[in-house]
């Protein structure tokens, strides 16, 4: 059985994070996505909010399923009994970051590849960043996150006024 395992941050998940996973799950048997548990980065979202919102996104994914992960990728995978990271690639700014995470991942677990997919050219804008920043100026939001995204930042934003 072929499975992979997709990580990241995920704060918020966007369409382009969602067209990889879609895109994935058609290729693996088995897709694990990963929600980085991360205290220093500070996130918008807990990470039990940002696992909710992915595990209704793909409920109707029979061989995706979410959970978090904190520590070093190649020790979630193993865990997971994955020798498959998948990452998306939206431009080549990426490209340097993403080499350099795959090859120390590869030092430190020789068995472990990454399967890097070209963000779909409507996303290649693209980011979580983005997206909490018109979001916390109160702009629209709705081409670049799902409706249940969209409203649970748009609580987010108003919790804190
Ligand atoms: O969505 P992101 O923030 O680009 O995802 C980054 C992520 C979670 C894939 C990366 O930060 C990660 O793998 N963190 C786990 C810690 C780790 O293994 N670091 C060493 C790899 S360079």
């Amino acid at each position: 059985m072929k499975t992979a395992i997709y990580p990241g941050s995920f704060d918020p998940v966007t369409y382009g994070h969602i067209d990889i996973i879609d895109r994935a799950a058609k290729i693996f048997d088995h897709v694990t996505v990963g929600v980085l548990s991360n205290q220093s980065k500070k996130p918008l979202f807990t990470v039990a909010e940002r696992v909710d919102m992915l595990r209704e996104i793909v409920r109707d994914l029979p061989n995706v399923d979410v959970t978090s992960f904190s520590g070093l990728l190649v020790d979630f995978a193993r865990a997971c009994n994955s020798q498959v990271v998948i990452r998306g690639l939206r431009a080549i700014t990426d490209f340097e970051y993403e080499l350099q995470m795959s090859q120390t991942n590869r030092i430190m677990n020789p068995d472990l590849d990454t399967v890097f997919f070209t963000t779909d050219l409507k996303y290649s804008y693209l980011s979580s960043s983005t997206v909490r920043e018109v979001a916390y100026f109160h702009g629209d939001i709705s081409a670049f996150v799902p409706p249940l995204v969209e409203q649970e930042m748009l609580k987010k934003f108003s919790d804190q006024k």
